[in-house]
């Protein structure tokens, strides 16, 4: 802790900065002269949680932790969270800590009652790889922007992805598993396919070979089992318990950590698609959800224009809806200039200053706070573990001092909890009857499979409606219901508008 901290009156003020009158987290206390000072909490007003937020620093400094402290008092108040949980080690938040000395310590220092507690929670897995109720995606829904960022296709072959994705879309041939992609392109790639490619327009053969190869090679990493139906409902990570506590969702993705594209663009594809389903509501007294993203470089490395350009939009925009979403990574650097402007509150944990690198993200890191009564770069680099300096939304919306703080302890279990009382958690779920199984019903591939040999391959399905109606509908948050009454076509127009993603038909 540095030893030329503020001044008295600095700390009085910093400490009216979090005064809140409402419902509000606590994160810690105020640290100043080497010691917490419980009687000035630092806070973050729940109202506020739709602001975004982000978590930095080096490894081991205590973000996981404090993400996890964050979610289970949103839990507690209520709110439904989603962990996306990269190393493995936040099951424990479904089971009561452990009183150690240190935990004791810690809450002694910070004035915190800690209570063992452990948060109602569900477990996820990507295509059920790994110990979790299998999440599936539709190759449709996933949509060709996404798609194209996990194939790591050139912005020529995402476009063309675009087309094919549209001219199955007008076929009526479904895209539903990675074989009925392989299968569309497969067939506009040979003899019989070709008047069809020349029609499409802006496509051409050497793109679609190199598009049916890249999609080869996913499924021969064994990808296929992440598309496919029962497509996920992202309204289950809505939900409550009875006890009206927020269900925390937790999908467990050690086992996809060598496959970052496929992991990342998937949660893309869950904000997406909760975007896509849920109404305005602008500012309202606490977030209907809040989405949090460990490891989160993974997310933005290698990135496309476009994909970044639809990070930035969703996160933009899924506020309005209630859904918050914080990052989880070692630098500020690691997330785009646009997105980190939008990310309201900030828990920034000690880093390190060994490197020129190292250096330079520091000073690059102190540039993105606010002016503040510390000398942050000495303060960041001084920082002990599970402490950090923080700055959030006030409830009127604007920056709070800026506060060097001793956080508090995870209630819940530190650490993963046994193979086995996951395994148990996952199939005692009431959602493991629904997604456990997978489904192919007929679709692009079977429908290619049966068609006569010689004739022409597919019938138009559905003429396209004129954009007009899709803004229409899109501003009338009656979308869903229209969407399944007048078909996919419509909805697909619409969703793909922000993501490129598509719903399926319900
Ligand atoms: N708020 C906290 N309360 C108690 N212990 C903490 C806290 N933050 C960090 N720790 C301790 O530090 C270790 C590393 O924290 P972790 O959150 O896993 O770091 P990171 O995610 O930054 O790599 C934890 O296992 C825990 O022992
Ligand atoms: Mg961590």
């Amino acid at each position: 802790m540095s030893t030329s901290g503020p001044t008295p009156d600095a700390v009085t003020e910093i400490a009216a900065g979090y005064a809140f009158t409402g419902p509000a987290l606590d994160l810690g206390a105020l640290l100043w002269d080497g010691a917490a000072h419980p009687e000035a909490a630092v806070r973050i007003p729940l109202p506020v949680l739709n602001r975004h937020g982000l978590v930095a620093g080096a490894t081991g400094t205590g973000k996981t932790k404090t993400l996890q402290l964050i979610a289970e008092q949103l839990s507690a108040q209520g709110v439904p969270v989603f962990l996306a949980d990269v190393k493995g080690d936040l099951s424990g938040i479904s089971a009561p800590g452990e009183a150690g000395e240190k935990v004791q310590a810690r809450a002694a220092e910070v004035g915190q009652k800690w209570t063992p507690s452990g948060f109602p929670a569900d477990f996820y897995a990507l295509g059920g790889i790994g110990h979790g109720i299998p999440v599936r995606a539709t190759v449709t829904s996933f949509g060709p922007v996404l798609l194209a960022k996990v194939l790591q296709l050139n912005p020529t072959q995402e476009q063309s992805l675009g087309l094919i994705f549209h001219y199955a879309d007008t076929k009526g041939l479904e895209l539903l598993d990675l074989k009925d992609l392989r299968a569309v392109v497969a067939f506009l790639t040979s003899d019989e396919g070709k008047t069809e490619l020349t029609n499409i327009g802006g496509l051409s053969t050497a793109t679609a070979g190199v598009i049916l190869r890249s999609l080869t090679a996913f499924e021969a990493q064994g990808m296929s089992d992440f598309f496919g139906e029962p497509e996920f409902d992202t309204a289950d990570f809505l939900r409550t318990a009875p006890d009206g506590r927020g269900i925390v969702s937790v999908l467990e993705l050690p086992a996809v950590q060598d496959k970052p594209q496929l992991f990342s663009t998937f949660l893309m594809w869950l904000l997406a698609d909760l975007f896509h389903d849920l109404p305005e509501i602008g500012d309202a007294d606490k977030p209907r959800l809040v989405f949090f993203f460990d490891e989160a470089h993974l997310l933005f490395n290698g990135a496309s224009k476009a994909f970044l350009d639809s990070i930035t939009q969703t996160v933009r925009l899924i506020r309005s809806k209630g859904v918050g979403v914080f990052f989880v990574t070692q630098t500020p650097k690691d997330v785009p200039a646009d997105v980190l402007a939008q990310l309201g509150n900030r828990v920034q944990h000690a880093l390190r200053a060994f490197t020129p690198d190292d250096q330079k993200a520091l000073k690059a890191t102190v540039k993105t706070f606010p002016n503040s009564a510390y000398d942050l770069e000495e303060l960041l680099t001084s920082l002990g573990t599970g402490e950090a300096v923080v700055t959030v939304l006030s409830e009127k919306g604007a920056p709070t001092p800026v506060a060097a703080t001793r956080l508090r302890a995870p209630e819940s279990l530190m650490g993963p909890v046994e193979a086995g009382v996951l395994e148990r958690a996952v199939a005692g779920s009431v959602l493991y009857g629904r997604y456990a199984q997978a489904v192919d019903r007929e679709s692009a591939y079977e429908k290619l499979e049966q068609r006569p040999a010689s004739g022409a391959a597919v019938e138009p399905q559905r003429k396209k409606e004129a954009p007009s109606m899709v803004e229409q509908v899109m501003g009338s948050g009656m979308f869903k219901s229209l969407a399944r009454s007048i078909g996919t076509q419509l909805g697909r127009e619409i969703t793909r508008s922000l993501f490129g993603t598509a719903r399926r038909r319900r």
